[in-house]
């Protein structure tokens, strides 16, 4: 798998009445549990997105203005992340192979969801790409998002899934370029 894929569903992905002022931004990076899918994907997206037959669950991050995440592995099954950012007029997302002998450290989201850390001496950078609507992205080799907008909170819907599954199968009517 490469390290992401542009795609078109060709529909709404958030639905109209979405209240991003119910969730918490602020000077750190944070994680949001979105445990109602309807509150924030649209009907459409829904529908669609059942019929892929892949248990999914739901992330909404926030970056602030020039801020940035470690450099991380997502500890979640799927090993990818369907995202669809917003806010930031300039973010960056980065991966990263990992040296010979190098060990992450597990820790915790603010949503108390493990992921695996590394320092930037464990880790060479192999791609980066400026991350414009709809995207598929690996999230199982080191990764960080940089926002460098100095103005603008950057948010992040994050769809993903609890299983392995052949997502660049499943997709792959929908990739429009990588
Ligand atoms: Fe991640």
């Amino acid at each position: 798998m490469d390290n992401y894929y542009l795609i078109d569903f060709n529909k709404n992905i958030i639905v109209e009445n979405f209240k991003q002022e119910n969730y918490v931004s602020g000077t750190g990076w944070l994680t949001h549990k979105i445990l109602n899918k309807e509150d924030i994907l649209s009907p459409e997206i829904i529908d669609f997105l059942s019929t892929l037959d892949i248990p999914l669950f739901i992330n909404l991050f926030y970056g602030p203005p020039a801020g940035l995440t470690y450099i991380h592995i997502d500890n979640h099954a799927g090993g990818w992340a369907i995202n669809y950012a917003w806010g930031s007029s300039n973010s960056i997302m980065k991966w990263y192979s990992i040296k010979k002998g190098s060990t992450p450290k597990r820790v915790l989201t603010t949503a108390n969801t493990p992921y695996f850390f590394y320092t930037s001496d464990q880790v060479e950078i192999i791609e980066e790409t400026e991350i414009k609507g709809l995207c598929l992205v690996r999230t199982d080799i080191p990764h960080s998002v940089h926002n460098y907008s100095t103005d603008s909170g950057r948010w992040c819907l994050s769809i993903r899934s609890l299983v392995k599954t052949n997502i660049l199968e499943k997709l792959s009517p929908y990739i429009i370029s990588r």
